[in-house]
């Protein structure tokens, strides 16, 4: 359940049994071009990292597949050995390949080599929260979850794992996923324009089970609406502070892990996420993805 937090906009939210600040931090976009090979920017982005736990983080959402192995291994150096409060969120179930694909690997062997080269690169004996990716570079598929989601099981009863979590699931798979092991987030698409799951995250708040959207400011391609630049001129601030302060707002179990490699874009959409949005501001922005 969500609780308020001294310091970051949002409070803190519990996984399982682990307290993290609504507000995180993505550390997809820390790679190179097509989330491929080092940063541009290797002590930037050492940087990035180091201010979001000064800042308060706690919540850091990665994945071995990013580089491959480049965002775990900056995280490593970066933030080793972890303070306390720090909890990173990892997922497994897609490769890539030498074109920047992400072909899926889902079979047991290739999870249980993901699990165990997260913990070599992340240097740890547990890995906090593990997301098991559906679908594929299109999307949600529908499809049972239950062999790959099982095998994580098993390694949770192995305790290699303490949480599990979904990620590009469908509802079905979620429902699927929960009658063989508990789940305590689901990481898909969702943001302003692209509200697909509204549905889902009423369903998992009423369960008490966190929405992690990715895309947050649109990924790849930065969100772009007039009734969102209309409502940001209007509060006197950025179309992204406004995009991430409807998602704080949208629902209390919504973590936002938004990815920058900027400390100064770090601060912003730290600062520009406590905006407090109005009725009139709501019923604007309740157009963009309808
Ligand atoms: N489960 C999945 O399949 C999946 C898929 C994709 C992503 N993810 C996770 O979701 C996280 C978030 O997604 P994302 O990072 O790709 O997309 P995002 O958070 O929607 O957007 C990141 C982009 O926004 C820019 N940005 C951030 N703050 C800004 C600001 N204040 N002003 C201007 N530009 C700003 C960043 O550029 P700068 O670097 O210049 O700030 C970056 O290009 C990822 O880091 C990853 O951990 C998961």
């Amino acid at each position: 359940m969500s609780t308020p937090s001294p310091t970051l906009p949002g409070g803190t939210w519990t996984l399982g049994d682990l307290t993290v600040t609504r507000f995180g931090y993505g550390a997809m976009q820390l790679a190179g071009p097509r989330v491929m090979g080092p940063p541009a920017d290797r002590d930037g982005a050492l940087a990035v990292l180091r201010e979001a736990v000064d800042l308060g983080i706690t919540h850091i959402d990665t994945s071995d597949a990013y580089g491959p192995r480049v965002t775990n291994e900056l995280i490593r150096e970066a933030l080793h050995p972890y303070p306390a409060p720090l909890h990173i969120v990892t997922k497994v179930g897609a490769a890539r390949d030498e074109q920047g694909g992400w072909p899926v690997a889902r079979r047991p062997e290739e999870l249980r080599r993901q699990v165990q080269d997260n913990l070599t690169s992340l240097r740890l004996d547990v890995l906090d929260l593990v997301n098991l990716r559906l679908g594929d570079a299109g999307g949600p598929r529908p499809g049972s979850p239950a062999e790959a989601f099982g095998t994580l099981a098993e390694l949770r009863q192995q305790g290699l794992i303490r949480h599990l979590g979904l990620s590009n699931a469908t509802e079905e798979q979620v429902t699927e996923a929960r009658g063989i092991a508990p789940v305590v987030c689901v990481q898909n698409m969702y943001n302003l324009a692209h509200r697909h799951d509204d549905k889902l995250i009423d369903q998992l708040a009423a369960d008490g089970i966190a929405y992690v959207p990715f895309f947050p400011l649109g990924g790849f391609t930065p969100l772009q609406s007039s009734a969102l630049s209309a409502v940001a001129a209007r509060r006197e601030t950025t179309p992204m502070s406004v995009a991430l302060a409807w998602l704080l707002q949208r629902s209390p179990n919504i973590l936002l892990i938004p990815g920058t490699s900027s400390t100064a874009h770090l601060r912003e959409n730290i600062a520009g996420a406590q905006l407090a949005l109005s009725p009139e501001d709501l019923a604007e922005l309740d157009g963009i993805g309808r």
